[in-house]
Order: structure tokens, then C-alpha cells, then sequence
């Protein structure tokens, strides 16, 4: 038996890695601390408040007091609390330098001081930039973001570097393509496409839809952050993606014909300021040193994400009308 502390457990990936974890080790304690932003939903762990050993605190990252308080009795740390969309950094860039660098400075401080075992730093393939038509990224691709998110991730990533060779603090990194599956916000390409395909709405692609991701449904995430946690070296970078690269453009016919709408809703809309053109990872280091592989084809993880979200209409009229919001959202201490 174990005790993690999850950080941004009520977004995207957060969410399902808790209910990952908490499937295949019901004995483990979780504690698990996030802000609830707009993009922190609490439905997103409805099923687990109550269950024993399973505990929520709702506060800042870059709160260092309260890191200090929270990680009494922890063992490992799995970091996903960030500012996650590239479009709002564009726009308001200093909350993202706020929460992915001085944030995740103030937990590894938290997490050091309280001899932390092991702390999974969650980062992503943006922190290398962006790649021609040939190659992918291994884990010595040398880092050069090119927007505001990735930058701060990068900055993050470095300081975690930094704690390990400062001060030997037992961290590993770990960067992963694009994610797909359940509880994705809705901002983000594919929850954006099957929400408004559903609705019936226009669907927005930027430029020529011709930008490749490497497409990795999020349960393989959560495994592969299983297997880094069992047997990641600290000091190490593992990279993972599911060798599965796809155009924009391909992503939104797909998801339009399972869902049997016209692909006169799409429309071709200016593009990203500084729209990385394509993404694609070697994962080979993952796969070989930890044994991991990814187990979603992306035929079955797209039919997986479009089952849900088609009966989850009530999540995503939630999210639709903001209501999703806790009343009561505030920041707080609540040890
Ligand atoms: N989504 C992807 O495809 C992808 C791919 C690779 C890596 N990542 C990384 O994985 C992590 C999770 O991504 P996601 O898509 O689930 O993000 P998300 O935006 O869905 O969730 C982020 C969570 O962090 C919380 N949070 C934000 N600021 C906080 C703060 N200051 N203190 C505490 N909590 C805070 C939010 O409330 C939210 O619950 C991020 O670090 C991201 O960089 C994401």
C-alpha cells in the first residue's frame, strides 16, 4: 500500500488516471489537490468522494504552504495540475508562466522538503517544437516551444531536471502526445468536434487541417505513467505516443461519418498563431526499458470516446451552460 498525491485530478487526464488508479489499486491511499478552474470539473470524480482512502483538497499549486501541508505521508507525486490550452495562452500567457513554472516550483520545493519517493512530472511532445514531414521526437530532441503553453512546460520540465541534478531529487518526466477519450474539455479538437457535430453546429479547423498529432487514447497514458511509477529511472525522460498520426482534417471526417453527420458543418477558419505543423513521437525508449505498449487502437479509442460522450449528453450540456461550476469554487485550504 501506497500514498499518491494526484495534482489536477478534476480535468482531463487527472480524471481518468484517478479512476485508472483507483481501479487496478484499490489499496492505495490518494490525496488529491486541484484548483477547479475552468477547466477542473468536479463531476469528473463524482463516483469517488466518499470511497475510503480517496481524499480532495482544493487549492493552488503554487500555494507552498499548503504543498507543504499536503504532501505529509505521501510517497509519490503525480503532477498534472497546469494551464493546458495553447489557445488561451496565446491570449493570456502569464497564468500559464504562473501555474506550469512557479507552480510546479513551489510543489518539487513541497515535495523535497518532505522526501518525497518519486515525483511523475506530466509534460508534453510541445516542448520540442514542431517537425517536418519526416522523423519524430526521441527524448534528446533539444527543447524549442513555440507558444506560451509549451514554453512554460518546458520551463517546468526544466526545473525538474534541475531539482534532480541539484539536489539528486528522485524525479522522471514524462512527455506525451495528444491524448483522446472521456472528460476532455470541450475546447479541445476532438471533444470540440463530436460536442458540435452533435448539436449540429458548424465545426471550425484551423488553416488547411493538414497539421499532424500522434493521436494516443488516455488510458494508455495512464498505463504508461503506471509503468514510470512501478520502474521509471529518476533523472530520466520517457516519451510516449501511440504511433498513430493523423491529420486534423482526417480526425474531423472520421468522427463525422461514425457519427453519421455531413461534412458540410466543417469549416476552414485563419489559422493558430504559430500552429506547430506536426507531432510525432518515438516512444521506443518506454516501450523497451519499461515494457509498455499501448493497448487502444484508434479505431476502438474513437468509438470508446464517441460512446461516452453521446451518453454523457447531461455532462456536456454542463459544460455547455457552465454550470458544471461548484458554486462554492473558491480557493481555500481545506486540510
Ligand atoms: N491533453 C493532452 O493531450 C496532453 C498531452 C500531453 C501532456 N499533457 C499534460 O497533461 C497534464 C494534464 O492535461 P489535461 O489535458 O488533463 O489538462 P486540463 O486542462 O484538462 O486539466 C488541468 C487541471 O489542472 C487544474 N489546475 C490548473 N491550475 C491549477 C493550479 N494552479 N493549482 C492546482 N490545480 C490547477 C485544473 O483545475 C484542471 O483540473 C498537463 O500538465 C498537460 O500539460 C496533456
Amino acid at each position: 500500500m501506497q500514498s499518491l498525491l494526484v495534482t489536477g485530478g478534476m480535468g482531463f487526464i487527472g480524471s481518468n488516471f484517478l479512476h485508472y488508479w483507483k481501479k487496478h489499486h484499490p489499496e492505495d491511499r490518494i490525496r488529491h489537490v486541484d484548483l477547479l478552474t475552468y477547466a477542473g470539473n468536479r463531476d469528473n470524480v463524482r463516483s469517488l468522494e466518499g470511497q475510503a482512502g480517496y481524499e480532495f483538497v482544493q487549492g493552488d499549486i503554487g500555494n507552498e504552504e499548503l504543498m507543504m501541508q499536503v504532501m505529509r505521508g505521501i510517497d509519490i507525486v503525480v503532477h498534472f495540475a497546469a494551464e493546458s490550452h495553447v489557445d488561451r495562452s496565446i491570449h493570456s500567457p502569464r497564468s500559464f508562466v504562473m501555474t506550469n513554472v512557479v507552480g510546479t516550483q513551489s510543489l518539487l520545493e513541497a515535495a523535497r522538503r518532505n522526501n518525497i519517493q518519486k515525483f511523475v512530472h506530466v509534460s508534453t511532445d510541445e516542448v520540442y517544437g514542431t517537425l517536418g514531414q519526416e522523423g519524430a521526437f526521441h527524448e534528446h530532441t533539444p527543447l524549442a516551444p513555440n507558444s506560451p503553453y509549451s514554453a512554460s512546460k518546458a520551463g517546468s520540465d526544466l526545473l525538474v531536471r534541475a531539482y534532480y541534478e541539484t539536489y539528486g531529487f528522485p524525479a522522471v518526466i514524462t512527455r506525451c502526445s495528444n491524448n483522446y477519450g472521456p472528460r476532455q474539455f470541450p475546447e479541445k479538437l476532438i471533444p470540440l468536434i463530436i460536442t458540435r457535430a452533435l448539436r449540429d453546429e458548424l465545426i471550425p479547423v484551423y488553416g488547411d487541417g493538414l497539421h499532424v498529432r500522434d493521436w494516443l487514447y488516455v488510458d494508455d497514458h495512464c498505463s504508461a505513467i503506471e509503468r514510470v511509477i512501478e520502474a521509471g529511472v529518476p533523472g530520466e525522460v520517457y516519451n510516449i505516443g501511440g504511433h498513430n498520426e493523423r491529420t486534423n482534417i482526417e480526425v474531423v471526417r472520421r468522427i463525422l461519418k461514425l457519427l453519421n453527420k455531413p461534412e458540410d458543418q466543417i469549416r476552414y477558419v485563419a489559422d493558430r498563431l504559430g500552429h506547430d505543423r506536426r507531432y510525432a513521437i518515438d516512444s521506443s525508449k518506454i516501450r523497451c526499458e519499461l515494457g509498455w505498449t499501448p493497448a487502444y487502437p484508434f479505431d476502438l479509442g474513437i468509438q470508446m470516446t464517441l460512446d461516452w460522450y453521446v451518453n454523457e449528453r447531461t455532462w456536456c450540456e454542463r459544460i455547455a451552460d457552465g454550470s458544471y461550476r461548484d458554486p462554492d469554487n473558491q480557493v481555500g485550504d481545506h486540510l
